[in-house]
């Protein structure tokens, strides 16, 4: 992102050579010649930087660095003196300013100040972050999983880590991990050591959503006693995980949608327009296609998220990583509760294989917590498991989970328990059972024969 600077100076010849040479050095620029335009183009856009003249034709560059400690206190500011203002300069640098340089001046030596000015200003950024967030998590995550499916994923996340910018859209039910794969794709991008961020839809009342994302200025409404951060700004540079994104107020999602779309924003009651380099992960457990239909949902704001859609799989679709997620749950808790258990029983195993997992790991996860906290074996065993019985509809549309997939099943042995599993949910009825696959009824007789598929697979869906 490029960062912006102002140089304001009341001589033409400079404010002319040094835009020249920082818009050479990869800078945009602003410039003004007076108090007056200064602290119009102050109000109007956050700069990164202010080369600032001391004397300038209607007043003194201190009341301009006043200003900026008002407004945009973020803002590093380098004064510019000639010869009588360097006492000025002191006075400005214990007002805040980073640095002096006198006139003439060398451009290289000018490079070289502003890009230490820029760099402390970062740092002093991302020092107010840790700060306003002392526990400022350098979690690392521990994630557990080897099946096809969850690959898929793992392989997907190591892709949008290395593209440091990709919007993702994170969509899974409840509990299948989406928290810990956001989490993920910042820790293995450029921006790991930088802020993360999370913005929480669903439980922020609505009428504080506005200001919680995009701060705001003092006296904006009635509460609004000083200057407020939002997220995006304290997550700049980092990343924002915008989470349960479908519980967003429909008035939000444009804002929003107008933010990504601009990498900029305004606070609440405020003019100035901030820039803002992050990168967005969504993270949604219902189908936004279908919030979309329903219009809940913008379609705009959809397209713009759904950049890299990342569907997380439920866990009974993991296959076997449910054993590998309990026997690493059971050694996390075997040392938090100072237990010592060692095996989960082979039974135990089955019933998890089978179990449908509707809060998925965090359900497995509670549940072998309870097991390790309570009982007092070394072996995980059924009857530690307290699982929620299915309810009928659970039952209706869930099959038994098909282990074998995960086995060396050759291509044509998975299509042909497809097509006997379409077959059974479709009750024999070879057009419906055609359109699950979505492969017409012709393909489906010929593959029908192909493997042997008779009329009476019906009952035998497995
Ligand atoms: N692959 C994994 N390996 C290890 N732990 C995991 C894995 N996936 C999820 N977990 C753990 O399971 C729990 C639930 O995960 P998480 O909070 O990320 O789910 P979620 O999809 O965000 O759920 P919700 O939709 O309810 O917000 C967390 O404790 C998380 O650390
Ligand atoms: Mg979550």
């Amino acid at each position: 992102m490029r960062k912006t600077v102002l140089v304001v100076d009341d001589e033409k010849l400079i404010r002319w050579s040094l835009g020249n040479k920082l818009t050479s050095w990869g800078y945009d620029v602003g410039t003004a010649e007076n108090v007056k335009d200064a602290c119009e183009a102050l109000s109007e856009h956050a700069y990164d930087l202010i080369l600032l003249d001391i004397k300038l034709p209607d007043g003194s560059g201190i009341d301009v660095l006043r200003r900026v400690n008002a407004i945009t206190p973020d803002t590093a500011v380098i004064m510019i003196t000639a010869e009588g203002t360097v006492e000025t300069a002191v006075q400005a640098m214990k007002l805040g300013a980073y640095d002096y340089v006198s006139k003439p001046f060398n451009l290289d030596e000018m490079r070289l100040v502003i890009e230490k000015a820029l760099e402390k200003a970062d740092m002093k950024k991302n020092l107010d972050y840790f700060k306003a967030h002392k526990k400022a998590d350098i979690i690392k995550n521990r994630i557990i999983g080897e099946s096809r499916a969850f690959r898929r994923v793992l392989e997907l996340v190591n892709k949008v880590a290395t593209s440091p910018s990709a919007t993702v859209l994170l969509s899974g039910e409840s509990g299948t991990g989406k928290n810990i794969i956001a989490r993920e794709i910042h820790n293995r991008s450029d921006r790991a050591e930088r802020p993360f961020v999370t913005i929480e839809c669903s439980t922020m009342p609505e009428n504080l959503i506005e200001s919680e994302l995009f701060g705001h200025e003092k006296g904006a409404f009635t509460d609004a006693r000083s200057i407020k951060k939002g997220l995006f700004e304290l997550a700049n540079t980092g990343t924002v995980l915008v989470d349960e994104i479908g519980d967003l107020p429909l008035v939000m999602q444009s804002k929003l949608l107008r933010a990504i779309d601009e990498r900029r924003f305004k606070r609440v009651g405020g003019v100035i327009d901030y820039d803002i380099d992050v990168r967005i992960i969504a993270a949604t457990n219902i189908d936004l296609e279908i919030a979309v239909e329903q219009k809940r949902f913008r379609r705009d704001l959809f397209f713009r998220l759904n950049v890299v859609p990342v569907q997380l799989p439920p866990l009974r679709e993991r296959g076997n990583d449910v054993i590998l997620l309990a026997e690493f749950f059971m050694q996390e808790f075997n040392r938090q509760f100072n237990k010592d258990f060692k095996a989960i029983s082979d039974d135990a195993k089955t019933l998890m294989l089978d179990y449908h997992w509707p809060g998925n790991i965090r359900e497995l996860r509670n549940a072998v917590e309870r097991a390790v906290l309570l009982e007092s074996e070394n072996e995980i065993r059924p009857e530690h498991l307290i699982l929620k019985p299915m309810t009928e509809t659970q039952t209706a549309g869930y099959e038994k989970p098909d282990r074998t997939l995960d086995d060396n099943l050759s291509l044509d042995e998975v299509e042909a328990k497809m097509i006997k599993r379409a077959l059974a949910m479709s009750g024999g009825n070879q057009s419906k059972a055609a359109q699950i696959l979505g492969v017409s009824r012709d393909v489906l007789r010929y593959r029908m024969k192909k493997y042997g598929i008779g009329k009476d697979s019906v009952n035998n869906g497995t």
